[in-house]
């Protein structure tokens, strides 16, 4: 099937109880690696592309790959949709050049300058069939060139969620709960330690989730910086002479809840970036002598194609939804 929008998705989601992983992809390997995983699971997927993805790799190369996943996977529902727009030129050019979806990211704005500018970005897309995520309240992290300090976060507040979203037409709401952006979500001051003195993060702000559902009901809602940065990828980074101290992520057991209720779309990309990483400076600590890119890029799509694996029957619970 062509490229679709996340409407049928989020909806088969919210009333499944399950959510749709949107995984970022900047290359090839990991456009084949994230989709030959749903293709396996029956998994329907939104495919993400960053400014800084469409920077590094151009855009009309993304579309191009994401286009052939949709011919090598003809019956998982895949849509093409831009993290983290910034402006409504970004966003046009997307509507224009084959995205089905959209992120405005007006939420550093005021409230008022990010309805204005939501709504003038969901206009230019419902005229052209293309959906619009939008987001309410701030997360820590780091996000193309915009650094959140952890702990200058501010959750979404569920009083404002109604009026956002009848003012502005969006199609899905991302908020803010808790998550972060990056491998490094907490400081190791906002953690606790267990008994073998592994970090524990504060847990995520269900109250805020609960009051934005009460709100919104029936409506698809959005988490972004939800990778858990398994220790186990840490470690092995770490290992091969990488350096990744007290990197730190969301725990799996609170995003499979949350994906549970109403949360229809769970972003990831720093665990891919991940296991990629921890994938290739393993092949090259045991295997010095390579230097043809397909010795180390196909163990490190087949760790991108794990990962996902995991997260779609661990985390999302979308196997068999597509
Ligand atoms: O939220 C940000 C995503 O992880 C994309 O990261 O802007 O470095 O491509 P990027
Ligand atoms: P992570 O950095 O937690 O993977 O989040 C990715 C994200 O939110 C992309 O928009
Ligand atoms: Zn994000």
């Amino acid at each position: 099937m062509p490229l679709v929008t996340t409407t049928e998705m989020f909806k088969k989601a919210y009333d499944g109880g399950y959510a749709v992983g949107a995984f970022n992809v900047n290359n090839m390997e990991i456009v084949q690696g994230i989709t030959e995983a749903c293709g396996e699971l029956n998994s329907p997927v939104v495919l993400q592309v960053s400014k800084g993805a469409r920077a590094y790799a151009n855009h009309t190369y993304l579309v191009k790959m994401v286009e052939a996943a949709t011919i090598n996977y003809p019956d998982i529902p895949i849509a093409l949709h831009l993290d983290h727009g910034d402006s409504f030129e970004v966003c046009k050019s997307c509507i224009d050049g084959g995205f089905t979806s959209v992120m405005i990211d007006a939420s550093s704005k005021s409230f008022e300058d990010n309805i204005a500018l939501t709504k003038q970005v969901v206009e230019y897309a419902h005229d052209h069939g293309v959906v619009v995520e939008a987001e309410l309240g701030t997360l820590a992290g780091v996000e193309d060139e915009v650094v959140v300090e952890a702990g200058h976060e501010s959750y979404t507040r569920p009083e404002e969620v109604e009026e956002f979203v009848s003012r502005t037409g969006c199609d899905s709401l991302a908020i803010a709960i808790g998550t972060s952006h990056g491998a490094y979500k907490f400081t190791p001051e906002q953690c606790t330690r267990n008994e073998e003195g592994i970090l524990v993060p504060p847990p995520l702000r269900f109250d805020v989730l609960k009051g934005c559902i009460e709100r919104l009901p029936g409506f698809p809602i959005v988490l972004h910086g939800s990778s858990s940065v398994p220790q186990e990828f840490v470690k092995i980074v770490n290992q091969y002479g990488g350096e990744m101290p007290d990197a730190i992520g969301i725990p799996e057991e609170q995003l499979r809840e949350a994906a549970k209720l109403a949360v229809c779309k769970i972003n990831i990309d720093s665990d891919i970036r991940l296991a990629m990483t921890a994938s290739i400076r393993k092949h090259m600590a045991e295997n010095p002598s390579h230097f043809d890119p397909r010795q180390y890029l196909k163990p490190a799509r087949q760790a991108v194609k794990d990962m996902v694996a995991h997260k779609i029957v661990n985390v999302l619970g979308s196997d068999g939804k597509a």
